[in-house]
């Protein structure tokens, strides 16, 4: 048994709608690595966990999980990973407590160690106090705990979380992160963990793939990926078409014809350090009189990820997406 997950040309092609969810995709989790898949709605990212952990199968290429095969081996997939879905189905009557024990003795714990086994798990998501509380009555946040906790009843050697936090105040997105972390940390567990947000992705994992309309558009580490992407954006607005048509020669000549995108009436700079190439920007536009109506510094979104990556694949003739 390894904790590795490895993915070759796995493709989905669902026939209600004939929807190409997931599309020629390859990737490599190493045993112990803390992996993001980063993508927006309807990227095909739920297809690909429910793929991986066995749910439904691919239309094309291969998947082995813990060393086994997804179609070939189901069963012995499931054995070692955890599972957090997007969407789960809880029966709202019964208590936190309840809930896990009923796990546990799926798993075929005793019993008495169920009960151990939920007092670890309840205190490690914080949910002791509510413990003993309908689950129809939990928050977003508790729930998405308990779901956390769920998986791990089995100490799965690799965890499949889909959008763990989304919806979910700061407080209870901490301290999700924070048990995430020492989960890979202390337990090297393998993670698989999607999300839409870059910040989430950043913060947790080792490595890092894009992915957009069923395509992996990058992978990189979070510092791999920002040298790319740039880590500020200075946004500059215009009086006047002819200003903001001068400024993006300029500005292309300094930066880069790939750092410099024209949308909405609105001219974006990627740059490295924003404090000191704002200051560069606004005296490079000075020079020439252009008359700027806004400038704006600030980090760059998930948005402002594919505008670069799509942009640089068109200028290299490449097409994306449909
Ligand atoms: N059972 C299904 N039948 C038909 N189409 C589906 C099915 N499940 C997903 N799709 C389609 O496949 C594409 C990818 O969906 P998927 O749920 O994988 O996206 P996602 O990245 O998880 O998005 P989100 O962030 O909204 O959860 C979408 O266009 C979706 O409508
Ligand atoms: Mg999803």
């Amino acid at each position: 048994m390894n904790g590795k997950i490895e993915v070759e040309h796995l493709s989905k092609t669902f026939k209600k709608g004939n929807v190409q969810a997931v599309k020629d995709v390859s990737f490599t989790v190493e045993e112990g690595e803390f992996f993001a898949f980063l993508g927006p709605n309807g990227a095909g990212k739920s297809t690909t966990v429910q793929i991986l952990t066995t749910l439904i199968n691919a239309t094309g290429g291969k998947a082995t999980v813990a060393g086994h095969d997804v179609i070939g081996e189901p069963e012995k997939v499931r054995r070692y990973i955890g599972v957090a879905l997007q969407e789960t189905g809880v029966d709202p009557d019964l208590t936190g407590r309840e809930m896990i024990e009923l796990h546990a003795s799926i798993f075929g714990f005793s019993k008495q160690d169920a009960k151990t086994r939920a007092n670890e798990l309840l205190e490690i998501v914080q949910l002791k106090e509510s413990a003993e509380r309908r689950v129809g009555n939990y928050s977003g946040g508790m729930r998405r705990r308990l779901d956390l906790a769920l998986t791990l009843v089995n100490e799965p050697k690799i965890l499949f979380l889909d959008e763990p936090t989304t919806g979910l105040d700061p407080s209870n997105r901490m301290a999700i992160w924070k048990e995430l972390r020492r989960l890979n940390e202390e337990n090297h567990t393998t993670i698989f963990l999607t999300t839409q947000y870059l910040e989430e992705a950043d913060s947790l994992a080792h490595r890092i793939s894009i992915i957009d309309n069923g395509e992996i558009v990058a992978t990189g580490t979070p510092k791999e990926l920002k040298a790319q992407i740039g880590n500020d954006l200075v946004t500059i607005s215009f009086y006047s078409e002819e200003d903001e048509q001068k400024a993006e020669q300029i500005l292309m000549e300094r930066f880069g014809q790939s750092e410099v995108i024209l949308q909405n009436k609105k001219l974006t700079v990627y740059v490295e350090d924003g404090t000191k190439q704002l200051l560069e920007v606004v005296r490079l536009l000075d020079q020439q009189d252009i008359q700027v109506e806004t400038i704006n510094l600030s980090s760059p979104t998930l948005d402002d990820i594919f505008l670069k990556i799509t942009n640089e694949q068109e200028e290299r003739g490449e097409t994306v997406g449909e």
